[in-house]
């Protein structure tokens, strides 16, 4: 039987973009198009359907939440590595974890949209290269649930290991042998002072929190002004008041400025006694 190949219109392609927005908060550009065609083919075929209209009210229709989550999860940019802008970890290094530890334990540390987990793992080898396995905790969480379970696991393709320095790999991660062969895991030790869940940071954090730093990188670039302020205020909301937001190189907090005071590039804090809005 010949593979069936499908055409995504304009029009199509609008009605899908909408739904993800309402799903995710993420506006996709006109340029995801032959990505979204392409990525979303493939369950159209699984599901024996005919046009990605027909998928778009499956979905609507959908009441389990398992094809609004596959959604989720086949439009998503997961892209991640590894100690990725590793002047962030420097920071944690030298400024930030010596002047946390002198003030509270365990230093609790959320990776707000973490992927499929390279970067809550990374905060987690700082700790513990400074603390040893207590004394500190990480959460990680992403609106992605595929991504969240390769996190959870731990075990990541042998090539991702290049980013992590010698001295970390030899202490904190193990080679893979025979099933997992090609592979590296994260050690126990490492993997139990980390939780995560799947959370969409459109809402406000309820049932967790506050944290002492919150990693929030390479993710509001998907944003528009008005979501970017929404995340943001839900973040703050779940951040110490003498606590740490760090965001990618490439995305500046300007509209925050009311409330959050910029300590230096990429890393801010909030101002005391600011009032800010529910998200
Ligand atoms: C490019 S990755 C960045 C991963 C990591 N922070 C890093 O810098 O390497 C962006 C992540 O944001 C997640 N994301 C997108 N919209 C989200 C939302 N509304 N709530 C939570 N996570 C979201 C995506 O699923 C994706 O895993």
């Amino acid at each position: 039987m010949a593979t069936p190949s499908y055409n995504l219109t304009d029009r199509e392609f609008q009605e899908i973009r909408d739904l993800f927005f309402s799903l995710s908060g993420v506006l996709l550009a006109d340029t995801k198009k032959s990505l979204m065609a392409g990525r979303l083919a493939k369950i159209l075929r699984e599901l024996q359907l005919d046009t990605y209209h027909d998928y778009a009210d499956y979905v609507r229709a959908d009441k389990s939440g398992f094809e609004k989550q596959r959604l989720v999860d086949t439009l998503t940019t997961n892209e991640t590595y590894f100690f990725r802008e590793e002047a962030h970890f420097e920071l944690l290094r030298k400024e930030l974890i010596p002047e946390l530890k002198s003030r509270r334990s365990p230093i609790t540390v959320w990776s707000a949209a973490c992927s499929s987990g390279p970067e809550p793992y990374s905060i987690a080898m700082e700790l513990a290269n400074h603390l040893g396995y207590s004394g500190w905790q990480v959460t990680g969480s992403d609106i992605s649930q595929k991504t969240v379970t390769m996190a959870e696991n731990g075990v990541y393709p042998l090539e991702m290991a290049e980013r992590v320095p010698e001295h970390y790999r030899k202490k904190y991660c193990l080679k893979g042998v025979r099933s997992q062969e090609g592979k590296f895991i994260i050690k126990g030790e490492i993997r139990n002072s980390c939780q995560f869940f799947t959370w969409n940071l459109m809402k406000r954090p309820v049932g967790f929190g506050p944290f002492d730093i919150i990693f929030l990188r390479n993710m509001l670039i998907y944003f528009n002004a008005t979501e970017k302020e929404t995340i943001i205020r839900n973040i703050v909301s779940a951040l110490r008041p003498d606590g740490y937001l760090i965001v990618g190189h490439s995305e500046a907090l300007n509209f925050a400025q009311a409330y959050l005071n910029k300590v230096k590039p990429t890393v801010y804090q909030p101002i005391q006694g600011a009032v800010i809005q529910a998200g």
